[in-house]
């Protein structure tokens, strides 16, 4: 590893600098965002990847689950991600079925992400079952993520969201759709949500960098939401989410104070008018 972080440099990530950094034993950072706003402060803090998931779901619909989410949603949020991104790598969700049923579907949907919306690469769920998906994407020049473990779009399949591959045959099955990824040629696969040591194997047995979320300390990069590590929600507190900030507290008293200053005739002041 360099003895400056890139992280300080000026130089756009690319998915060949996240595929040097793991050789280079430089972990990526890598956070979600949704909108311009958030996109600019993940950015400009020097987050080397910025996740465009379908999460949005959950964080900015409501929705209790990523299902519902369509190729135009995730086309909209993207493009005001991208609109306030200098130097991360814009990675945006292929949401459910929009890949599922055809490899040629899939390459329309994520030829669209990168055309309307500016994305850098898509992700997609899933292990063998895709990787003829994910090799026509390559193969049309489009860089793709992979995401093995506890995969959101199937949560109608496990029934629950609970870690995943904890059982042998699962895990083998998990080591063997990661190489499989791997050989199709994705550049990087998150793995969510499965027991640290397997995700220790699967990192050392990959020559691409595996991104963790609820998967240990092991793997080559780590990812969060952003919503979820700067406290804005206050209800989901699973044991792998670390959180850095209580922005729900800050902002509700922010909200507070408001709503009292103008119950009081305190604001706007003297100095907030124009005379
Ligand atoms: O949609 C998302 O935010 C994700 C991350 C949790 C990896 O897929």
């Amino acid at each position: 590893m360099s003895s400056q972080k890139r992280s300080d440099r000026q130089d756009k990530v690319t998915t060949q600098t996240v595929v040097q950094m793991k050789q280079q034993n430089e972990k990526i950072s890598m956070l979600t965002a949704y909108d311009y706003t958030m996109a600019g402060i993940v950015d400009s803090a020097g987050i080397d990847v910025i996740l465009v998931g379908d999460s949005a779901s959950n964080v900015m619909a409501g929705f209790d689950t990523t299902v519902p989410m369509t190729l135009d949603h995730m086309i909209y949020h993207t493009s005001c991600v991208v609109r306030g991104v200098e130097r991360a790598l814009v990675i945006a969700d292929l949401p459910f079925m929009s890949y599922q049923v055809t490899p040629k579907e899939a390459l329309i949907s994520a030829g669209r992400m990168m055309k309307e919306a500016g994305a850098h690469a898509v992700k997609l769920e899933g292990g063998k079952t895709i990787s003829k998906t994910v090799k026509k994407i390559v193969d049309a020049g489009i860089p793709v993520m992979g995401h093995l473990g506890l995969t959101p779009q199937s949560i109608y399949k496990f029934g629950t969201y609970k870690v995943r591959a904890k059982e042998e045959e699962e895990a083998e099955q998990l080591l063997e759709d990661a190489k499989k990824l791997e050989k199709a040629g994705v550049f990087s696969i998150v793995l969510e949500k499965i027991p640290s040591p397997l995700a220790e194997k699967v990192t050392a047995e990959l020559s691409i960098p595996t991104i963790g979320i609820g998967a240990g300390p092991h793997c080559d990069g780590q990812v969060l939401v952003t919503h979820d590590m700067l406290g804005l929600n206050k209800d989901f507190s699973p044991r792998f989410l670390r959180r850095y900030a209580d922005l729900h507290s800050e902002m509700t008293g922010a909200v507070k104070q408001y709503i009292s200053d103008v119950k009081e005739s305190d604001f706007p002041n003297e100095n907030e008018r124009y005379n």
